[in-house]
């Protein structure tokens, strides 16, 4: 019979996406969902209206990937950020460019958040922040730059008026100095290879959806990703438990230090 384990290796051959590496319980309840919502008969029928209909294959993208972000999202731990983390890493780097990197950064709220953040302590112009995403649509989004109220209900308002200009009833657009600033690129964190040299990784509400053997990859990654000094900052229910065996050091909550 066609079940979840025939119709995740068809989706990895269609998209590259590995399911079994995502937690098993969550995702089918989602994906049924959707198929409820298509009026399909199940997993095969699913598959099959997937291969034919190009809508339905980028809808079903989104909707596995999760796109929900904002900017400055949990702002006690963005503050940490600000007053503990960065003034240690500025200290660490003296002088040399900060290599920042939002992973799953979606619609680009993190990235654009942290360019806001950096360029209090330097000049704009010396700020890049490198974003990934898995999803293609949702980093085009994130290039366009263009938000609503609720996204931005989180941002302290000297950011929002510096950085934003109102263009709709509830559309602001982001400036082009910060959009300048973040470097989009696709890249599935189950499965490309992890670029090296980053002072601060961003990687948030993201991992949970993950099965622990697949979080554990990621966090040995984010490692090796770090220069010594250098900083994780993880999703509010995201803490990681066996850091310690990894060799990070947490000194603030959702904050993880490479030695
Ligand atoms: C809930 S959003 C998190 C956005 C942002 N980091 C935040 O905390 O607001 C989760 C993002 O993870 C991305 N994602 C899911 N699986 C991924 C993978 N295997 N590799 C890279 N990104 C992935 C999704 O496309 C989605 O944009």
């Amino acid at each position: 019979m066609y079940g979840y384990e025939e119709f995740s290796k068809d989706v990895f051959r269609l998209t590259g996406i590995d399911l079994s590496l995502y937690k098993e319980r969550q995702m089918k309840r989602r994906i049924e969902a959707l198929i409820a919502r298509h009026k399909l008969s199940g997993f095969q029928d699913f598959v099959g209206a997937i291969k034919t209909d190009k809508d339905l294959y980028e809808d079903f993208l989104s909707y596995l990937t999760i796109n929900v972000s904002e900017f400055y999202r949990n702002p006690v731990q963005w503050k940490t950020l600000e007053n503990t983390m960065l003034p240690r890493l500025l200290q660490k780097t003296n002088g040399r460019p900060l290599k920042v990197w939002s992973a799953a950064c979606s619609t680009g709220d993190e990235p654009y958040s942290l360019v806001m953040l950096l360029a209090k302590s330097m000049p704009i112009e010396r700020v890049t922040v490198d974003a990934t995403d898995i999803d293609k649509q949702i980093l085009e989004k994130a290039q366009q730059g263009i938000y609503n109220g609720k996204s931005l209900k989180g941002l302290p308002d000297e950011y929002k008026k510096k950085y934003f200009e109102q263009i709709g009833r509830d559309s602001f657009k982001i400036s082009d100095d910060v959009k300048k600033r973040v470097k989009f690129r696709q890249h599935n964190l189950l499965a490309d290879k992890y670029q090296t040299g980053y002072d601060l990784i961003l990687c948030r509400n993201v991992m949970i959806y993950f099965t622990e053997e697949a979080k554990e990859e990621i966090y040995r990654n984010f490692y090796k990703s770090l220069t010594p000094g250098g900083v994780l900052f993880v999703g509010s229910t995201e803490q990681m438990i066996h850091s310690d065996e990894i060799g990070f050091k947490s000194e603030a909550s959702f904050f993880y230090i490479k030695p």
